[in-house]
């Protein structure tokens, strides 16, 4: 299969690695996802890579006329995204929207709908990245629900659909695992013979591998955030702390949260073993909402794109329920709780 040229800590590199995770989007594309497909994973773990991978797959090995929203993309040019030979239909659709950028996801169901009526039983792709953040976190269901309607009850017949959207906003999972509208699943950090190759593209001088493995927990962007701050840890965990304001949110915590969160520190499943507490309870909702740490669940094949990390790994801070998104995330936490 062929792979998507990425940007990578200043230089242009292949897909690594995610072999399992390439076999299964095969599968979906060969028989559609009949649902939409969610897929929840920490942030920087390498989500939009895979998307992208994905879009390339669907369209040069399945022909599927590719329609990608990416609302959050930094270059303006990504935020729409789509296979060539829909162009007319694209800029018919972008033109009946004033405000097309702020309506980007309304705009590529449109798209998407306008593409069935025009073409004859086309195989049919909606992939979109990061976009709860961009409609509401509240709006996550009722997006969902549209989706899944546009499965369902298309304007025209289909030979096949796929939708994908994939997202590290916590929040929002819970809200959408209620229906039945949508079969969620996980990604996590690399595996470890992934990132150790995307370690080894790196330039010396460099720490050794075990201790990046260890800093990183496999996550591609903390490695990229290591390497453009000269591998200082300090730099990053400061950049954690301001980004999360972890010094404001856990100065507003009563003395028992704050040991709550220090045996969390240990053993994320600490929290769950408490659940029946409300104080447990918001704790770990403000974690989640925070992206510190992430849902879990069975490492069985199904629920999980590509592979899922161990039942429980405490030195990554990996716990069989919740797990810190990185170990520098944890980290950063214990820092500032140091200071109370
Ligand atoms: N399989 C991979 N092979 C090579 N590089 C990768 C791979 N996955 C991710 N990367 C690189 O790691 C970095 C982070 O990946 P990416 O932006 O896809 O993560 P993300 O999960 O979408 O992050 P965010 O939560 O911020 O949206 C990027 O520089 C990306 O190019
Ligand atoms: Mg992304």
């Amino acid at each position: 299969m062929k792979r998507i040229k990425l940007a990578f800590a200043g230089r242009e590199i292949e897909f690594i690695d995610r072999e399992r995770a390439l076999k299964q989007i095969f599968e979906w594309a060969e028989k559609g996802t009949w649902d939409v497909h969610v897929i929840y994973g920490p942030e920087g773990c390498g989500k939009t890579a895979l998307l992208k991978q994905i879009k390339m797959l669907l369209e040069e090995e399945f022909n599927y006329y590719v329609i990608y929203v990416s609302p959050l993309a930094k270059d303006l040019r990504e935020i729409l995204i789509y296979t060539p030979t829909i162009r007319e239909i694209v800029e018919e659709v972008v033109k009946s929207f004033p405000e097309s950028y702020s309506k980007i996801v309304d705009v590529a169901i449109t798209i998407a709908s306008r593409v069935m009526r025009r073409i004859r039983k086309p195989k049919i792709a909606v992939l979109m990245d990061d976009i709860f953040q961009a409609i509401g976190l509240d709006k996550a269901e009722i997006y969902t629900k549209i989706l899944l309607n546009l499965i369902e009850y298309p304007p025209e017949e289909y030979e096949r659909i796929v939708v994908i959207v994939v997202s590290s906003e916590g929040v929002t999972w819970e809200r959408i695992g209620r229906h039945r509208w949508a079969d969620i699943f996980v990604m996590w950090n690399m595996s470890r013979d992934g990132f150790e190759e995307l370690y080894k593209l790196l330039p010396e001088p460099k720490p050794s591998f075990e201790e990046v493995w260890r800093l990183t927990g496999g996550n591609p962007d903390v490695l990229e955030k290591l390497y453009k701050s000269n591998w200082s840890v300090e730099a990053v965990l400061s950049r954690i702390i301001r980004e999360k304001s972890l010094y404001e949110w856990i100065s507003t915590l009563d003395s028992y949260t704050r040991e709550l969160l220090e045996e969390a520190l240990e053993d994320p499943d600490a929290i769950l073993r408490k659940l029946r507490e409300e104080a447990a309870r918001k704790l770990r909702d403000e974690l989640i909402a925070r992206n510190l740490i992430s849902r879990m669940w069975e490492r069985d094949e199904f629920g999980w794109i590509d592979f899922p990390p161990p039942e429980k790994d405490l030195e990554l801070g990996i716990g069989e329920f919740y797990a810190w998104q990185t170990p520098l995330h944890r980290e950063a936490v214990r820092r500032i709780l140091k200071k109370f």
